[in-house]
């Protein structure tokens, strides 16, 4: 039998994504009207690994004042982190090298201390592997999967997807009248790390003429050939969409480096494609790198929504007495899966989709077109 809950963490970790402080509204209030008490760890677990670094003592109570108004805001009030994975904790030697140490016990013994009964985790993949060692090792743990990527199995989306999709949309829209001013080429490289959804639904939804997605390696022929049959029809500008992800055919992903402790770092693809294509068609073309802008901001309405739906389904599901599960949406419903399934593939855009075959009828290119096609 399970001991009755009194007291619940929450962690939010690796990147930030729109909607993170709606789940910490649904989380407390949800518990707190369950006669529990709530507490927030800082930046991931280094909060309760590293106390010393924190004013606070690396936990803040999470009462209903603390929370109050925090729905709109981007990022999140906890704190985050990519590089504090307990199981595999980067620790620098005195020769100034790097080794990684598991420290789940020490940090089991940091939860017991605090007599706080059960975790509810918030992030992505990597973060919800921890979740789910953490449980195997005795833990009881819910998670809640955010991304901007949507590139998570088991669950139709990800809070956060909804904004970047959004603010990328707008960018683009922005972009085009510069691009047509000028009659250039401009090409927007948009973060989703090996997925292309952002890239597909952003650049589709501004009606952009090519869309680079590592789900479809490209060549740059087929997209010079958009280019320039528009240019044949009157139109000098053209707007291509590449993820960072997005790799030629028979090519590698474009790195820009790797530090200790964290996954190797996307980008520079974008700044490739318009070096290509202005050597291909003879027009000038310039880059715009979106980044973590995609990550910023007040989350969109829809985001907020199902952060504060995982966020309640979490707290339920412990309550139910639930262990080593994640909620997901399952329209319309929030399920539970379990946590072991969710991070063993990542979800990749199917390249025979409804979006695909809407945009290749358009006329958008995909850098995979035999012949000449242009829109
Ligand atoms: O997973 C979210 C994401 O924003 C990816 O799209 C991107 O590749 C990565 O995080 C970048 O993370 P950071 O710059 O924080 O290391």
């Amino acid at each position: 039998m399970t001991t009755p809950i009194k007291r619940i963490a929450i962690s939010t970790g690796g990147g930030d994504a729109p909607g993170l402080n709606a789940v910490i509204q649904a989380t407390t209030l949800a518990a707190r009207n369950r006669g529990w008490d709530v507490v927030g760890i800082r930046d991931g677990f280094n909060g309760l690994m590293l106390p010393e670094e924190y004013p606070d003592g690396g936990l803040i109570e999470l009462t209903r004042e603390r929370i109050r108004g925090i729905i709109p805001l981007g990022g999140t009030i906890l704190g985050s982190t990519n590089r504090g994975d307990p199981t595999a904790y980067p620790v620098q030697q005195p020769d100034g090298s790097w080794v990684e140490v598991d420290r789940t016990a020490e940090l089991l013994d940091r939860f017991a201390e605090h007599r706080i009964d059960a975790l509810v985790t918030v992030g992505g993949d990597g973060t919800l592997a921890i979740g789910n060692q953490l449980c195997e090792a005795g833990l009881r743990v819910v998670g809640v999967p955010k991304t901007i990527d949507n590139d998570l199995e088991r669950t139709t989306s990800t809070f956060g997807f909804d904004s970047a999709v959004d603010f990328a949309s707008e960018c683009i829209d922005r972009l085009f009248s510069t691009a047509t001013s000028h009659g250039r080429v401009i090409v927007v490289e948009v973060m989703g790390r090996y997925a292309g959804w952002i890239a597909l639904h952003a650049g589709m939804a501004s009606g952009v003429h090519a869309i680079l997605i590592p789900e479809i390696p490209y060549r740059l022929e087929p997209v010079a050939d958009v280019i320039n049959a528009r240019a044949r029809r009157g139109s000098k500008y053209s707007i291509v969409c590449v993820a960072e992800g997005a790799k030629p055919v028979g090519g590698a992903h474009s790195i820009v480096g790797k530090s200790v402790g964290q996954a190797e770092r996307l980008g520079g693809v974008g700044a490739k494609v318009a070096a290509g294509l202005e050597e291909m068609t003879g027009r000038e073309a310039r880059t715009v790198v979106l980044g973590h802008l995609l990550r910023g901001g007040s989350p969109t309405a829809l985001d907020r929504l199902l952060g504060l739906r995982f966020g309640a389904a979490a707290v339920r599901a412990l309550d139910e007495g639930h262990n080593g599960i994640m909620v997901a949406l399952n329209p319309p419903t929030v399920d539970y899966v379990p946590l072991a399934d969710v991070t063993r593939r990542q979800k990749t855009v199917p390249i025979d989709c409804d979006s695909i075959l809407t945009a290749r009828d358009m006329g958008i290119s995909f850098g995979d077109e035999p012949a000449s096609v242009g829109n």
